[in-house]
C-alpha cells in the first residue's frame, strides 16, 4: 500500500486523535488490509503518512497480536493462554490443537496454508473459558480439544472472509 493511500484514510479522522502517535495504529490496520500482512514496504509507507520513525512504526506493528509481519493463513485462530483459560485447559485445547494441525506449539500456519494457529492474550471471554478467537470477530467457548479441532476443520471449507482486517 502507498503513502498517498494511507494518507487519504488517515486525514479524515486525524482529529479524533489528540495523541498525534495514535494514528499509527489505525494506519497500521489500514495498510494491512491490502495482502492480511504487512510488508516492510508497507511500513515505511506508514511512516512517510504519519510522520513517525520506521523504528516506531514497526514497534507498534510487533507488539500487537492483529498486526502480522508474516503472511498468516486466510483464517487466524487465536487460543486464549490467559489464567481463566489456562485454569480450564486452555493448554491441553492449545498443545493438542497445534499437534492436530501440524504446527509448533509456538502457534503458526498450517501446511495447506489455509489456518494460522496463534496464542492470545485474555479476549474478554472468561466465562466462557477456555475460548478460541476466529479471526477478529467471533469468539467462542467453551472450547475441547476435539471441539477446537471440529472448528478448524469447519474454517477450512467455509468462505474466505471478504477483508484482510484481524
Ligand atoms: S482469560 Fe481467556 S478470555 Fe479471559
Amino acid at each position: 500500500m502507498t503513502a498517498d493511500q494511507i494518507r487519504a484514510h488517515i486525514d479524515p479522522i486525524r482529529h479524533e486523535f489528540a495523541e498525534p502517535r495514535s494514528l499509527v495504529l489505525p494506519a497500521l490496520k489500514f495498510a494491512q488490509t491490502e495482502k492480511g500482512h504487512l510488508t516492510r514496504e508497507d511500513l515505511e509507507a506508514v511512516s512517510a503518512a504519519t510522520g513517525f520513525s520506521a523504528a516506531f512504526v514497526e514497534s507498534v506493528a510487533s507488539f500487537y497480536d492483529r498486526l502480522y509481519l508474516e503472511p498468516t493463513g486466510t483464517r487466524v485462530v487465536s487460543v486464549c493462554v490467559t489464567l481463566s483459560c489456562m485454569l480450564r485447559g486452555a493448554d491441553e485445547v492449545w498443545e493438542r490443537l497445534c499437534d492436530r494441525e501440524g504446527v509448533s506449539h509456538h502457534g503458526g500456519t498450517t501446511g495447506d496454508g489455509r489456518i494460522t494457529i496463534q496464542e492470545a492474550q485474555c479476549l474478554g471471554y472468561c466465562d466462557r473459558a477456555p475460548c478460541i478467537q476466529v479471526d477478529a470477530d467471533e469468539t467462542v467457548g467453551p472450547m475441547t480439544p476435539e471441539s477446537a479441532g471440529q472448528l478448524v476443520d469447519d474454517l477450512r471449507v467455509a468462505p474466505a472472509p471478504d477483508e484482510f482486517w484481524r
